[in-house]
């Protein structure tokens, strides 16, 4: 594909994420040679910093770009630098918008990046539309000469009425061609893959069905806790942070019908499909019976104490917000009727791992009953992260007399087919924009469609005072309670067994 000559203008520069992913990615880009010719960063924040500041800050300095770097020449890591300026937009991002278009005509002059500018809003969201408004204002979302591009970050909105709002509020000022909206799962090579894995097989496709599965299973999981965003997370929670964004769009993904063709609508147009036809729970004891959250409690690790949530900074010692969130829910379509699914995200969990498990109904007809094969057992297990890869559980003969079955596994890693460098996910997604491709970009009604769904748990959760928030010890899988929702079932499955 190609690479205009382009401006990228970050909002929030001298936040964490610039430092940490933006301009690491934007690095990974230069070292690749993926960026155009004529290519130019403009930084913009609150704080008082010169071009040579932030260079520093964010290339010189940084500790996250050393990790990056492949090529030491200084003189390579010098002249990406010196495509980086900086400009200071005042204490609450609302004067000087006169000067920043200056700055951006000057240095699209200067540089010839031909009118071609990405704006990308790495800022607390309740300025995003202030500052689409500012930017209007200037002319600066007009294409006439050149395209005007504009990536908003997450979260987007804190509950669908909000959400909503927002989405009007920037379609006052940019068409929607215009808005990317970043959900960095869609970035991750392994999600993109549950697309080609689906449909450029015809292995699975005819078994993904109420016919074979019997019901799926999601696992997010991270060993960390909330870190120092302990402000944000408090007045976020797991469902908001992780689930109506990240998650839903990998259920999208797995549930969806085949699209017509891979282009940006014809993807986008079936997960919002898909998005729409989850069962939407509006009564207390539905929502009672399937959804459970839950907070880590202090624990001792490997000998290392782990506050618990309501100890950390930043947090209400009478928070109730959760940190570990199970939802059971339903498709309402052909394909999933009945088809049970349980999406589990939490922190501090034993380790970090995402996994997609598809698990098989039995063989109608069983012969091998004395087999000590748990014929429900067939699975397809899609590792995310991290030993990124795919397995499937099936059963085999054990060589001798009789008919013992055990269970073997069909292992596919990605590490085994990849030897260059893999696009981290916000290099991807940084290009895809560049290039003006939106199919790993969020979509409005696919925003909106995955607030409806989380809305009402989010109001049952806050509104009634019967919602127990569980306690579970830092370093464990969740309160035990979480296994009552996927009752006669077993267990969740533990993604630390192979
Ligand atoms: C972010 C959440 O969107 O995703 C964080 O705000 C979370 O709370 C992170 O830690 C997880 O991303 P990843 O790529 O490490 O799984």
């Amino acid at each position: 594909n190609k690479t205009d000559n382009q401006m990228l203008v970050i909002f929030g520069a001298s936040g964490d994420l610039t430092a940490r992913k933006l301009v690491p990615a934007l690095f990974n880009l230069y070292q690749g040679r993926h960026l155009p010719e004529n290519f130019t960063v403009l930084g913009v924040s609150r704080s008082d910093l010169t071009d040579d500041d932030f260079r520093k800050k964010v290339v010189g300095q940084s500790k996250y770009l050393e990790e990056n770097i492949k090529e030491s020449d200084a003189a390579f890591i010098d002249r990406f630098a010196e495509k980086l300026f900086y400009e200071d937009l005042g204490k609450e991002y609302d004067t000087s918008y006169e000067n920043l278009r200056k700055r951006i005509f000057d240095l699209d002059k200067a540089h010839g990046t031909g009118g071609n500018v990405i704006f990308y809003l790495s800022t607390p969201p309740s300025l995003y539309e202030i500052i689409a408004k500012n930017l209007a204002d200037q002319g600066l979302n007009e294409e006439k000469r050149g395209w005007k591009r504009l990536i908003v970050e997450k979260p987007f909105g804190y509950s669908l009425a909000s959400a909503k709002a927002l989405n009007e509020g920037l379609h006052r000022y940019f068409k929607e061609s215009q808005i990317y909206r970043i959900d960095h799962y869609l970035g991750k090579e392994t999600v993109q893959n549950l697309l080609v894995t689906r449909f450029a097989n015809s292995i699975f496709e005819p078994l993904w069905n109420r016919n074979y599965i019997h019901h799926v299973e999601i696992t997010n999981a991270e060993s960390g806790g909330v870190e120092k965003r302990g402000g944000y997370y408090d007045k976020s929670g797991a469902l908001r942070d992780m689930f109506q964004n990240h998650l839903l769009q990998i259920v999208s993904l797995v549930i969806m019908e085949p699209p017509i063709g891979a282009g940006p609508d014809e993807i986008r147009n079936e997960k919002v499909k898909a998005l729409k036809s989850l069962r939407i729970m509006r009564d207390d004891e539905t929502l009672h019976n399937n959804t459970i959250k839950a907070q880590y409690i202090a624990s001792v690790i490997n000998g290392e104490k782990i506050k618990g949530y309501r100890d950390e900074e930043g947090v209400d010692p009478e928070s109730n917000t959760e940190t570990y969130a199970a939802i059971k829910f339903f498709v309402d379509n052909w394909r999933w009727a009945d088809v049970p699914f349980y999406v589990r995200t939490a922190k501090r969990m034993p380790t970090k791992v995402t996994e997609v498990v598809i698990h098989f109904k039995s063989p109608h007809h069983q012969i091998f009953k004395d087999s000590g094969m748990n014929n429900k057992d067939n699975k397809l297990i899609i590792r995310i992260q991290p030993d990124e890869g795919i397995l499937i559980k099936f059963g085999v003969k054990v060589p001798g007399q009789g008919f013992k079955v055990e269970r073997a596994n069909l292992d596919f890693y990605y590490s085994s087919l990849v030897e260059n460098h893999v696009m981290e996910a916000y290099e991807r997604l940084l290009l895809d924009a560049m290039q003006g491709d939106a199919t790993l970009y969020a979509r409005a009604d696919e925003v909106e469609a995955a607030w409806e769904f989380v809305d009402p748990i989010l109001d049952y959760w806050k509104n009634n005072k019967d919602v127990k928030t569980y306690g579970y010890s830092a370093g464990v899988w969740g309160p035990t309670n979480a296994d009552e929702l996927i009752e006669g079932l077993g267990m969740w499955r533990n993604p630390s067994e192979n």
